[in-house]
């Protein structure tokens, strides 16, 4: 395979690596000559800090920096038989990108865009040929999350999915397949683990780090969703959650949060630029947990419902599969367990009854059931055993 991608910032870098790595040649292009020259350096410390733990020997790691060509001329893609774009996230620079490369790259080459939050099919649109033209969607650092998430436009051709899995998988990477629906998997699924997490805070519930501390200390997930928030940056968590929700028609489910909102307005990034919901300047004092075990359980209990219920209606709407699910929350974003497996050790009737318990405190459409939830309930059935 000889890859071109295009955008050489936080992901063109990773997934070019990632690319070069399975033994591939790989031309990287930017239109910003100074990111294409960091994501050289980049990319060699990358590979350097993998001969220093020994998981590279140095040849192979000189191997791989020598099958990364970067370029900012499009005619050297004329030899490409796969091209993926990771640049800024907006249509109309993606659109007028691919009309570029239609003039470059041969008609046989697939097109791919890593877009998170655009539909595949509206880029597809702007192709000569779309029936070759899928969504590519990997995770963040590219190098080392396993998950790739695979996203044929309505315009993609039959068989291009099972060909992207081959490929994937020789990536070294675990390809799940999705619709083309806002969010895809994960970064749908994921949605109620910030939200619902803001709306126990907002309410005065818990605060955050007692969240956090429930979230991470009985709920088993890596990280609590406030840190996790911070670490991802307002900026682009908030974004996503604003576009999923205009993209759903604006479902109450998928509400924005004015908190996180104003941490955005304000430039309250988080972690890169040293305050969100919690202070990392030099010297900052980090709140303590209340560790109030039954207050915990509560805040797990209707944060991960919520969660089992984003994953049950992803299913009944047939976004992707009950394996894919599985996988894409536990390879994508570090679940402690997958979410239907969760659903079936909770028992599906504890779900509904956390979630009808909100909806009668409530009344608000955000706390309705998956209609999937409830026939499996009447049935009898598991999602999994
Ligand atoms: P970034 O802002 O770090 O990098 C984008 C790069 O594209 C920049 O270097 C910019 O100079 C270049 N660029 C912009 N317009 C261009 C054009 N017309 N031709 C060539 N290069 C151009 O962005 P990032 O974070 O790497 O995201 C890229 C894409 O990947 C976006 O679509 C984003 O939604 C998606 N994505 C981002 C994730 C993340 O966590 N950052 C995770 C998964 C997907």
């Amino acid at each position: 395979m000889i890859a071109g991608i295009i955008g050489s910032g936080a992901m063109g870098v990773g997934i070019a690596q990632v690319i070069a790595t399975a033994g591939n040649k790989v031309l990287l292009l930017d239109v910003n000559r100074d990111t294409l020259e960091a994501a050289g350096r980049n990319i060699r410390a990358s590979l350097d800090k993998l001969v220093a733990k020994k998981l590279l020997s140095q040849q192979k790691a000189d191997d791989v920096f020598a099958n990364v060509t970067f370029t900012q001329d499009y005619s050297s893609f004329s030899d490409c038989t796969f091209v993926l774009e990771a640049i800024v996230e907006d249509l109309q620079s993606k659109q007028q990108l691919f009309r570029e490369i239609n003039l470059f790259a041969p008609d046989t080459c697939i097109f791919a865009s890593n877009t998170s939050s655009l539909s595949i099919a509206s880029i597809a649109s702007a192709c000569k040929n779309p029936e070759r033209f899928i969504g590519i969607h990997f995770f963040n650092p590219a190098t080392v999350m396993q998950l790739v998430e695979v996203i044929p436009a309505v315009q993609t051709r039959p068989g291009l999915v099972e060909e992207m899995f081959d490929i994937i998988k020789g990536w070294g990477k675990i390809p799940v397949a999705a619709k083309d629906t806002p969010g895809f998997i994960v970064n749908r699924v994921a949605r109620p683990f910030y939200g619902e997490a803001i709306r126990i805070m907002e309410e005065g519930i818990a605060d955050c780090e007692t969240i956090d501390w429930a979230m991470t200390t009985i709920g088993g997930f890596k990280m609590g969703p406030f840190a996790l928030m911070d670490f991802i940056g307002h900026d682009v968590n908030y974004r996503v959650t604003e576009s999923v929700f205009n993209s759903f028609f604006y479902d109450p489910r998928y509400k924005p949060s004015f908190t996180q909102k104003r941490l955005f307005e304000a430039g309250f990034y988080g972690r890169k630029s040293g305050r969100g919901f919690y202070d990392y300047t030099d010297g900052a004092t980090q709140p303590k947990p209340s560790k109030d075990e039954q207050l915990g359980n509560r805040v797990v209990e209707r944060i991960v419902a919520m969660l089992i219920n984003e994953a049950a209606d992803a299913i009944a709407m047939n976004i992707t599969s009950e394996p894919d699910l599985e996988t894409a929350m536990t390879k994508g974003v570090n679940y402690p367990k997958g979410l239907l497996a969760w659903a079936d050790e909770w028992g599906i009737e504890k779900v509904i009854s956390v979630i009808d318990g909100l909806y009668e405190e409530y009344h608000e459409d955000r706390y309705r059931v998956s209609a999937l939830l409830r026939r499996m309930n009447r049935e009898n059935r598991t999602f999994l055993s």
